[in-house]
């Protein structure tokens, strides 16, 4: 048997394991992300790899990185992205340059498609879309059983679909993208918004923070909506209904059979993913006189981008 290396650089930590031939992790090690430091990042990163080829028990055949960026994985080149420093930069042959080997480099959403598709939910289905919705909001989709990467590599950026040009500003330059209405971010940003409102929908949200709106993450968010409190569901269900609006445009270009919904906000399950399917219901052109995709939630939680990435690794070497 062989293994491949995966890698998911984010915000907080980079992350990394061993994967085997079918999708599970055998071992994982993390490191600190360096703040706004590239060279420190990618320094950390090849450690991390060259840290796992030594806990390898088997041939390392590939190794492959995710991130949230716009990545042209045929170059493993970054362009741009909305939520980090990173303006064109050749990561792959910057990070290959210290381990002494290839890496493969794509979008932490694409590699999650990848081992949702692969190792996940979405075996067994040609034409899926994954969005993950966490810090921003991505997307992978997979049409006719390739990963979709358009001419440049961004295809696919579902977070940045825009929704209404009225909105708010988006990272990525824009206004009123996907991005801002239904990532991890806009549900913090609306429970603190509550939260310093002096109306009395917000009292669990109040008192779960201690009154403190800088304290309230988007886990207090789904873990009060779970104990009822109305004012975190409806949080998750405006979330939801956007989501679901999305998802429908996408749909009328894409037409996959099934949508795959991950990332950290994903964790409050039917809370979230009932108005979404409402909603996209709602919105689904032709609806009442078609098949309609099905809209469930991930399998490899937080690891769908480190088992995609090693599994992207490990195809693009056979
Ligand atoms: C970025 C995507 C990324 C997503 C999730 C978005 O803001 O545009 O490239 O996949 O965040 O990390
Ligand atoms: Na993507
Ligand atoms: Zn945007």
């Amino acid at each position: 048997s062989t293994t491949a290396i995966g890698i998911d650089i984010g915000g907080t930590k980079i992350a990394g394991a061993l994967v085997d031939e079918r999708g599970r992790i055998t071992q994982r090690q993390q490191v600190a992300t360096p703040a706004d430091d590239t060279a420190a990042i990618i320094e950390a990163t090849a450690g991390l790899v060259r840290s796992l080829e030594q806990e390898a028990p088997d041939e390392v055949v590939g190794i492959g990185m995710a991130c949230a960026a716009f990545v042209d994985s045929r170059r493993g080149h970054v362009w741009f992205a909305p939520n980090l420093p990173w303006r064109d930069l050749d990561l792959a042959d910057e990070v290959a340059a210290l381990v002494g080997r290839d890496v493969v480099v794509d979008n932490d959403a694409n590699a999650a498609a990848w081992g949702e598709y692969r190792h996940g939910a979405g075996r067994d289905c040609d034409d899926m879309v994954l969005v993950t919705v966490g810090t921003g909001v991505g997307g992978g989709c997979i049409v006719d059983d390739r990963l979709l990467q358009g001419a440049f590599g961004i295809g696919g950026e579902i977070g940045h679909v825009a929704l209404d040009p009225s909105g708010p500003r988006c990272g990525c330059g824009n206004s009123g993208c996907l991005e801002v209405f239904a990532s991890g971010s806009a549900l913090v940003r609306s429970a603190r918004e509550l939260v310093t409102s002096p109306s009395p929908i917000g009292a669990a949200l109040r008192e779960r923070c201690g009154g403190d709106p800088e304290g309230l993450t988007g886990q207090d968010v789904t873990e009060l909506a779970q104990q009822g409190d109305g004012a975190s569901i409806e949080l998750l269900e405006d979330l939801g209904a956007r989501l679901g609006q999305g998802l429908a445009s996408i749909c009328a270009v894409l037409d996959p059979r099934l949508v795959v919904v991950g990332g950290g906000v994903a964790d409050a399950g039917e809370l979230l993913i009932d108005p979404a399917r409402a909603s996209f219901a709602r919105h689904l052109i032709g609806r009442g006189h078609r098949p309609a995709p099905q809209i469930v939630p991930a399998t490899l939680g937080n690891d769908a981008g480190i088992v995609g990435a090693a599994t992207l690794a490990r195809e693009a070497h056979a």
